[in-house]
């Protein structure tokens, strides 16, 4: 295990936030972190929003049906990709978990919450005055955390093969 490893094995969602407002700072290297994401191509098929309007982030969280929490989050960030790219979904999660990771790294909380396959995609994009060439990927509100739950994993031998699956 190294500090990175143990970053990425420390992260849990977070769906209770304190009203402390994230450091600009924070926000703008976790951005970085996401646009440094791998993508097909190289072609970076995305657009990352920062909401933190109260009203807005109260909307977000009412359209969606398991992110009813975004409304008493200080910010959420939405990620678009662009239709036309032919692997935006997996372009645009690799730039969500990024952001994520990004995020925990400077201590900040934050949840995935689905958008693609979801039928408030379109309506969020419209909400956002997204332009039509964008299609909601990922919904990541962030914040100091407030309280950690921790999700229990499967073990990882039994998800993992090397050279030759052999069944049991
Ligand atoms: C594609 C995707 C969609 C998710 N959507 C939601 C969601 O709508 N609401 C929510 O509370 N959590 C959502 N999650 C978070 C998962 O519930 C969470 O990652 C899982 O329970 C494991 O917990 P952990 O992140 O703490 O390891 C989503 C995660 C992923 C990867």
């Amino acid at each position: 295990m190294n500090v990175i490893t143990a970053v990425i094995k420390g992260r849990h969602s977070i769906r209770k936030f304190k009203q402390a407002p994230v450091d600009e700072a924070f926000i703008h290297d976790a951005i970085e972190c996401a646009v440094h994401a791998p993508t097909a191509m190289n072609l970076q098929p995305w657009l990352i929003g920062v909401v933190r309007d109260k009203v807005m982030l109260g909307k977000i969280a009412e359209l969606t049906d398991h992110g009813k929490f975004i409304s008493q989050a200080p910010l959420c960030f939405t990620v678009f990709g662009e239709r036309t790219a032919k692997y935006y979904l997996e372009d645009c999660c690799a730039a969500t978990e990024n952001l994520i990771l990004g995020l925990h790294s400077y201590g900040v909380g934050s949840c995935w919450v689905a958008g693609d396959k979801k039928e408030y995609a379109e309506d969020i994009r419209k909400l956002l005055d997204v332009p039509e060439k964008y299609t909601l990927v990922s919904l990541v509100p962030a914040g100091l955390p407030d309280d950690v739950a921790l999700a229990t994993k499967k073990e990882t031998k039994k998800l993992v093969f090397f050279d030759q699956f052999k069944k049991e």
